[in-house]
């Protein structure tokens, strides 16, 4: 083993040693508004919910990093919203089509309407994330390439099509066909893996409010991405910080995508549901 991953191991025998008692509610009580609108960073669980109360990873950074969110003037992911903002508007494919050619004005078609993925899409028989049907847009409507997933592109555009629903509490459909996926998404996050032979759980619902590391943890929800990291020093998708976190506990992840991540995302929209999207939150 090398030196970082004993140390790793190490810091993560501090938080096996606390064991799974009572998780610290250790996060504060500031309130998130950004331009005028309150955003619910902290709702009530409803009953037989694995967490006392659902909590926005928001509220468990530092006053600088939360100061930054709250601020679009200095969110350092408005420079990408921007760039989103110019793709929308151009003609791209051999349909010489742009997305305004069919919706318009995003602010008025996109309004909300990231809080409802992933979401069925009956011809795909599938779940989409946004990424997914930003893709399909591409590839049927516009006869474009799709964009890689994590590429600049995608980012800037899942960032401005998120920020259309900046405020709107997270909420799929769960029934029907969703419900398998979901069942699946919830089954992968309480299975251990890697070297570590750690669950999402065990850090994100036994551990949240303790440090690891340097680092606060939080009941890890999805309701702030694409985010903003200042390790990443740039936007990195949802798909990305999963790896990052199957990684960190030296397991081969899915990938970006995968059956398994999307299957995990739909899980954590049902897990946070309430939370307002955040879309392009800032963390470290
Ligand atoms: C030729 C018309 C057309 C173009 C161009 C187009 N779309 Fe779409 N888009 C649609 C239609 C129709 C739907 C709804 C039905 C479907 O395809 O699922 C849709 C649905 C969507 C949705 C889902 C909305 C919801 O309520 O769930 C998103 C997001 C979206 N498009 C984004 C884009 C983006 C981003 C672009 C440009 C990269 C784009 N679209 C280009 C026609 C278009
Ligand atoms: C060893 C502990 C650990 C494990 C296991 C772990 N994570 Fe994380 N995760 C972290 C840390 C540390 C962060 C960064 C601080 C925070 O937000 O908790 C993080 C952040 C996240 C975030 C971003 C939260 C936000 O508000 O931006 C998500 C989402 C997430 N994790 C999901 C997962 C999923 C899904 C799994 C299982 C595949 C997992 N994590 C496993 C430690 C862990």
């Amino acid at each position: 083993m090398t030196a970082r991953i004993i140390k790793r191991a190490a810091a993560l025998g501090v938080i096996a040693a606390m064991g799974a008692g009572a998780a610290l509610a250790d996060y504060d009580d500031d309130e998130l508004v950004i331009d005028g609108v309150k955003i619910a960073t902290k709702v009530p669980a409803p009953p037989g919910h694995p967490l006392p109360e659902i909590v926005s990873g928001w509220r468990f950074r530092s006053d600088e990093t939360q100061a930054l969110e709250a601020d679009d003037f200095e969110n350092p992911a408005m420079v990408a919203v921007d760039y989103g903002q110019s793709l929308w508007d151009a003609v791209d494919g051999e349909a010489g089509k742009s997305c305004a050619s069919c919706h318009g004005d995003v602010e008025e078609s996109m309004k909300g309407v990231r809080a409802g993925y992933p979401k069925w899409n009956e011809k795909a028989g599938r779940p989409f994330t946004l990424e997914n049907q930003i893709n399909a847009c591409r590839t049927e409507n516009m006869k474009a390439e799709p964009w890689k997933w994590e590429s600049r592109e995608m980012l800037a555009m899942t960032a401005l099509v998120g920020k259309q629903a900046r405020g709107y509490p997270m909420k799929i459909q769960k029934d029907g066909p969703m419900a398998e996926w979901i069942e699946k998404g919830k089954e992968l996050y309480y299975t251990r893996f890697g070297q570590l032979d750690l669950a999402c759980s065990n850090c994100h619902e036994d551990n949240y409010g303790k440090m690891i590391r340097a680092d606060h943890l939080s009941q890890g929800h999805i309701n702030g991405f694409p985010t903003y990291r200042f390790k990443w020093q740039g936007l990195g998708s949802l798909h990305r910080r999963f790896k990052g976190c199957m990684e960190n506990i030296r397991a081969e992840p899915f990938k970006r995508g995968s059956d398994e991540f999307v299957a995990l995302e739909a899980y954590l929209a049902v897990r946070g549901e309430g939370l307002g999207i955040e879309t392009p939150a800032v963390r470290n």
